[in-house]
């Protein structure tokens, strides 16, 4: 576990059924959270409205999740993965995100994102946890962030080459474990 003091340790569970939503600019800006993301997450609307979604990442998290995101969304395509969040009161949660870009059909541009995140499966989150572990280490050798990202995209990619899957299909062999 990543040493932050502000941080719990403490796994925040909510029930199977819910459905966390939030919207974002395509900067990522936070334009619109719904009531089971701020309930889970421990905010506000307001205090959430106009913040860079960042403000919810957890350290445990490697950048090299959020580069291949950004890479996907930037092409147009949808993204799945496993993400761990920060809560406000220093707790966590696990969930099974997708994150879409919503593209105005007139000009084909993408005009803001937005991100369903479900339950997911603890066994699931624990395999996650191993290989993000494994891209954090990576990524913490370097000096500069730029060069974090580009190991961590790099132990990434020896793992899913070893695996003979994509990211997308390796997340969604996690569950059937
Ligand atoms: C629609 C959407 C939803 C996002 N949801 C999350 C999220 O739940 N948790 C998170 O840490 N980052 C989320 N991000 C990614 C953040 O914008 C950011 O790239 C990430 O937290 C890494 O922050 P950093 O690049 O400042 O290190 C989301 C981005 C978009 C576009």
């Amino acid at each position: 576990m990543h040493e932050d003091n502000q941080l719990t340790g403490i796994q925040t569970e909510f029930p199977r059924g819910n459905i966390l939503v939030s919207k974002t600019t395509p900067t990522g800006v936070i334009i619109y959270a719904n009531p089971d993301f701020c309930e889970v997450a421990g905010y506000e609307l307001s205090q959430l409205v106009g913040r860079p979604h960042s403000m919810i990442r957890h350290p445990d998290m490697p950048r090299a999740v959020f580069s291949l995101m950004w890479e996907t969304l930037k092409s147009g395509r949808e993204f799945f993965g496993y993400v761990v969040n920060r809560c406000a009161d220093g707790n966590h949660y696990w969930v099974f995100a997708q994150v879409v870009p919503d593209v105005d059909p007139d000009t084909g541009e993408t005009v803001s994102y937005h991100s369903t995140r479900r339950w997911a499966d603890p066994h699931a989150c624990n395999r996650a946890m191993e290989v993000y572990r494994q891209l954090s280490e990576a990524e913490s050798m370097e000096r500069s962030p730029r060069a974090a990202v580009a190991a961590g995209r790099r132990a990434l990619q020896d793992i899913l080459t070893r695996a003979h899957m994509s990211y997308e299909e390796w997340c969604f062999s996690l569950s059937s474990l």
